[in-house]
Formats: structure tokens, C-alpha cells, sequence
């Protein structure tokens, strides 16, 4: 992604763990898991920049390795002081995104820990907030749609300097008087298949008891859900690239066309 992974503030995360991210002059810093994985239940609470963080991004997510990535986002658009922060939601396959779905969230987020949840099976993602989907990207492969289900991915969190568009797209810059920025990530928490190599796909994506992430419970929301996703999505949602038909020519990726819960 935006993050170099080479820079001098970056180290690695076990499930359980607490840590913080700092973004100053000389460079951001990101976090990244061990072990790599193919489906699960991934948690973190965090608790964003404080006050002034225009131009500032934090980022929780996961990630494949190498060419035409898939990749599973929530990144968090700072702003100026008393000015609401965007969750930026998108979802890569084999390399391509494209996929941005915008909300505002219904509490400060600075000011405590909230939790973050992507939860990823051979049926569907799902983005939860403190326990709400607000988003659901379903498996239509069968017809043609790209779904991530081939490459293990592994969890990543970062904070970096993305004031060239995050906030009022890029007018409002970072403020570095306010420098050192940080983000507080805890109680990491991964409930997946770790991924070894290819013989684990297999039983990955097998629907054992093992793996209770992907378990007929967890292949469509349920009636309360569906309502609450309803509620975050009509109060909340500020931008949709499925209603934004100038991108596509007039023709929008075949995933909008679907049901989406
Ligand atoms: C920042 O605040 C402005 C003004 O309220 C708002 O239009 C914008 O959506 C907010 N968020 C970002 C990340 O720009």
C-alpha cells in the first residue's frame, strides 16, 4: 500500500498484542502479522489520532504478497480538530480495487477504542464497527465476479502522511506543529486458518468445526444484522462507488448489481 514497509518504524504483531503507531517528519510506521492467513475473524480495537489529524491515515488491513493482489481495507481519513474522520472502506482482487465505500462513524474516534473487525470466509467479507457490518462483499464467482479466496493474506496496520488527498481530498494538509501523531492499536485478535503453504488451502476453506469463521451461521447476516447494516448504511454511508456511474463508462462491476448482504 501507501506505507513503506522499509522504513525505520515498522515491526511485527502476535495475536494479543497492543501497540502504537507514530507518525512524524521522518516517516510513519505500520505493524504487520507473523503469520499469514486464508479466511478468519481478524479484531482490533483502536484508538485514532487525537485533535488536528488532517492529512493523516491509519490503516487496518490485510493483504496478499506479490503481483495482483487482494486486499481487504479499512482506512481512516483524519481531519482537522472537531471535524468528523471518514472510514474508508475497499476490497482488491487480483490487483484490482476500485471498490470504495465511505461512511462517517457515529461516535468520535479518537476519543476511545472502538472495534474494528473484518471478517473473511468463502461466502462473503464483512467490515463490522463495534459489532455492526456496515459493509458486505458476497461470493459471485459462479457468476463471473472476482471473490479473494486463492491467496492467504496477512493483517497490517499502519500510519502514514496521505495529505496529498485524505482529507477535503487533499486541501487540508498536516498541521506538523501537532507532530509527533499517534494512534493506539490494542488486543489484537485473529481467529483464522494460519496458512503455511499451498497444502493448507484445502483445509482452509474446508467447513470443519475448526473453522467456525466460515460455518453456515457466518455465511449470510441474520435478520438483526441486516437491520443494523440497514441503519449504518442509511445514516452514514457518504460515498458508494456503486452509485458512481461516471467511473465505470456507465458500466458498473457486475458485484453491484448483486445483493449485497
Ligand atoms: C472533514 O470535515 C469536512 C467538513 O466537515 C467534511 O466535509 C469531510 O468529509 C471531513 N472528512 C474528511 C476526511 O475530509
Amino acid at each position: 500500500m501507501y506505507f513503506n514497509w522499509g522504513s525505520q518504524h515498522s515491526s511485527f504483531l502476535d495475536s494479543g498484542d497492543d501497540a502504537t503507531l507514530v507518525l512524524d517528519q521522518t516517516s510513519g510506521s505500520g505493524i504487520k502479522s507473523k503469520t499469514s492467513f486464508l479466511f478468519g475473524s481478524f479484531e482490533m480495537l483502536i484508538k485514532l489520532v487525537p485533535g488536528n489529524s488532517a492529512g493523516t491515515v491509519t490503516a487496518y488491513y490485510l493483504s496478499s504478497n506479490g503481483e495482483k493482489h487482494d486486499e481487504i481495507d479499512f482506512e481512516f481519513l483524519g481531519n482537522k480538530s472537531g471535524q468528523p474522520y471518514i472510514i474508508h472502506t475497499n476490497i482488491y482482487t487480483d490487483g484490482g480495487g476500485g471498490r470504495e465505500q465511505q461512511f462517517y462513524p457515529w461516535f468520535d474516534p479518537s476519543e476511545d477504542y472502538h472495534n474494528y473487525t473484518i471478517h473473511w470466509n468463502p461466502s462473503q467479507v464483512v467490515w463490522y464497527v463495534d459489532s455492526i457490518p456496515i459493509r458486505v462483499y458476497r461470493n459471485y464467482q459462479g457468476e463471473g465476479i472476482p471473490y479473494p479466496n486463492q491467496k492467504p493474506m496477512r493483517v497490517y496496520s499502519s500510519l502514514w502522511n496521505a495529505d496529498s488527498w485524505a482529507t477535503r481530498g487533499g486541501l487540508d494538509k498536516i498541521d506538523w506543529t501537532q507532530s509527533p501523531f499517534v494512534a493506539k492499536l490494542r488486543r489484537f485478535r485473529s481467529r483464522a486458518c494460519a496458512y503455511t503453504g499451498p497444502t493448507d488451502t484445502a483445509q482452509c476453506g474446508a467447513p470443519t468445526p475448526e473453522n467456525w469463521w466460515s460455518s453456515a451461521m457466518y455465511s449470510y447476516l441474520n435478520v438483526d444484522q441486516r437491520r443494523q447494516m440497514n441503519w449504518a448504511r442509511s445514516n452514514y454511508l457518504i460515498y458508494d462507488y456503486c452509485k458512481n456511474i461516471k467511473q465505470f463508462n456507465g458500466f458498473l462491476p457486475g458485484e453491484c448489481l448483486k445483493v449485497q448482504y
